[in-house]
Formats: structure tokens, sequence, C-alpha cells
């Protein structure tokens, strides 16, 4: 099953587009993509703090609060700037389990003005649920919600 993410941008930008409190427009955001991507039990957003990915808006289950950079799925996508896919965690040296059911994961570095602000992290029970569909889905509706808060933040140095 995959997302409508076309749907997910127009719904996404009805969300935002009236509202400048990154906070508020960052849980939404998790709200709806948790709510729109079938086969999925967690997303979340880690946000950057001096060496670390600290947890923020998220769904699922209680997770892992720290992650230092290039650690796990997510530390790897932080310290590289680069999307992650992995089909298989048990695969992926160093991953970081916080819910064992979780089986595959899409990590995309989300970055404002050139610099790198956090991450979104998805977590999925089926093994090699992400498609590439998915991961450009993603990183456009990520896109879209980092362009938003690039105009409104009145800090562009502080993200949440
Ligand atoms: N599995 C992640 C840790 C975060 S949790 O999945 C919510 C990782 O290896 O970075």
């Amino acid at each position: 099953m995959t997302a409508d993410y076309k749907l997910l941008k127009e719904q996404l930008v009805a969300l935002i587009e009236t509202e400048n409190d990154a906070l508020a427009n960052c849980a939404n955001f998790v709200g709806l993509l948790f709510d729109g991507i079938p086969e999925i039990n967690w997303l979340g957003i880690y946000v950057l703090r001096g060496d670390q990915l600290v947890l923020g808006p998220f769904q699922g289950k209680p997770a892992c609060v720290r992650i230092p950079l290039g650690q796990g799925v997510c530390g790897t996508a932080a310290d590289s700037m680069q999307t992650v896919l992995v089909d298989d965690v048990h695969q992926f040296d160093g991953h970081i389990v916080c819910d064992p059911a979780s089986r595959s994961e899409l990590v995309v570095p989300l970055s404002i003005n050139g610099n790198l602000v956090g991450v979104l992290d998805i977590d999925s029970p089926q093994p090699s649920r992400f498609s590439q569909s998915d991961q450009q889905g993603v990183e456009t509706l990520c896109d879209t919600l980092l362009r938003s808060l690039e105009r409104n933040l009145p800090d562009p140095g502080k993200f949440i």
C-alpha cells in the first residue's frame, strides 16, 4: 500500500500556510504523515542540539531521546545529510532499537538555509516497506515544511 503524497501535500499546505509557529507546524506535520502513510508504527522528528539528535514531535511508542551524530540510522542520515532507506533494520550495523516491532526505516535529513536542523524518522513493522516513490514523496513533504519554516522563522538560526 502506498500513500497519496499529492493529497498529503495539499493537506500539509492547508495546515501550515496560515500559521507561523514552527513547533505547531512540525507537530501537525507529524500527525498528518503518521495518519496518512500506511503500515508504519512510528514517525517523528529528531532535532539537532549540539552534536546530538534529541527527540521532538512524534507519533508512536515512546522512543530513545538522544542519538549522537553518526550513530544509528538517524545519526547516519544526519551526518551525511543524505536520506537513508533501510529495507531490513536487522542488517543495518548500529541500528538503534526503540520498538522491536520495527523492521524497515526511512530517515530524511532536515535543513534550513542549508544548515542541518534535524531528521524525520519513519519506522515500519513490514520489511522493505519504503519504495523510491515513498522516499521521493516524503522528501517533497519535508521540503514543503522546511521552505515554509524558512520563510516564517523569526530567528533563522533557531528551529524548534
Ligand atoms: N532506529 C533509529 C532510532 C530511532 S527510533 O527508530 C524511533 C536509529 O537507528 O537511528
